[in-house]
């Protein structure tokens, strides 16, 4: 005779995840939604990293890569996605809610780390849709400060709604580092409708507005590194940008001018 056990008791950690419990769900739009999970108390990751996060269905575990949104320091981890209708994994995920089981990887890893980068003075983290989370975590990093003198957040949405943490990335003191006062530049764009800034990034780059807009020299490899987390066609358009410019792609094992990321969760 079969036993019945819940679904909750069914769930065992293996080598590969924790298990963890929802703390917060926020569901910015009907599209992007963030959440927090308890943290392993093993659990450690270096600041731009992604992690394995998922829910076990119908008995079998379903996970999809994730970047960390959440801070080194904090006790609970943080992520943002996407809501796919007929995704495997999110159509499920948006449905969480606090005190549920989640699945969290015990390998966190990822190229969208200062390690990964040559020395030099300005930092920009070019980010579309949920594309903005490792960001999220390296500006709460005392370390990403002390490597740069700005740390330049540009984040492309297609509607204003969509630009998600856009208050806290604005300035809450509560978010934001003693240390990024002065260093720490937020310049979200929207592409699909009016504004304050509008345009995609290439565009933004290649017309020169966006550094006008900042008042600060345009791209030099001497002193800018880029981190780049989007679109595959996004990540293709801006690395052949850069690469016209002279930067060179890093790598842990060799670290260069820029690093790209795919922003991961398509299901
Ligand atoms: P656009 O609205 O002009 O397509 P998506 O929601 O499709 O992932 O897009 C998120 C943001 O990334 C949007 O602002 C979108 O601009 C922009 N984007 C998508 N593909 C590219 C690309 N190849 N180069 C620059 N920006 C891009």
């Amino acid at each position: 005779m079969a036993e019945t056990v819940s679904e909750k008791a069914a769930i065992e950690p293996s080598k590969l995840y924790s298990v963890e419990s929802v703390t917060k769900v926020h569901h910015w739009t009907d599209e992007l939604f963030s959440f927090r999970t308890t943290r392993d108390a093993k659990f450690d990751f270096v600041s731009g990293q992604f992690v394995m996060v998922g829910l076990m269905v119908d008995g079998k575990p379903i996970l999809r890569a994730y970047s960390i949104a959440s801070g080194l320091a904090e006790s609970e981890l943080e992520f943002f996605s996407v809501k796919v209708p007929n995704g495997p994994l999110t159509s499920r995920l948006q449905n969480i809610q606090a005190g549920d089981s989640i699945l969290v990887g015990r390998k966190p890893t990822g190229t969208l780390v200062l390690d990964a980068l040559r020395p030099g003075r300005r930092l920009y983290m070019l980010g579309t849709g949920t594309g903005l989370a490792p960001w999220l975590a390296l500006i709460r990093d005392p370390a990403v400060y002390s490597a740069f003198d700005k740390v330049v957040v540009i984040h492309s949405v297609r509607q204003t709604a969509d630009l998600a943490y856009r208050e806290i990335l604005a300035g809450d003191p509560a978010y934001i580092l003693s240390q990024a006062t002065g260093k720490l530049l937020y310049y979200p764009t929207v592409t699909r409708e009016d504004y304050r800034n509008t345009g995609r990034i290439t565009e933004l780059l290649t017309s020169g507005k966006l550094f006008s807009d900042l008042k600060v020299e345009t791209l030099d490899p001497e002193r800018d590194r880029v981190m780049i987390c989007g679109s595959p066609s996004f990540n293709a358009d801006i690395k052949a940008l850069l690469g016209e410019r002279g930067f060179a792609e890093g790598a842990l094992s060799a670290p260069g001018d820029f690093v790209i990321e795919k922003a991961f969760v398509e299901g």
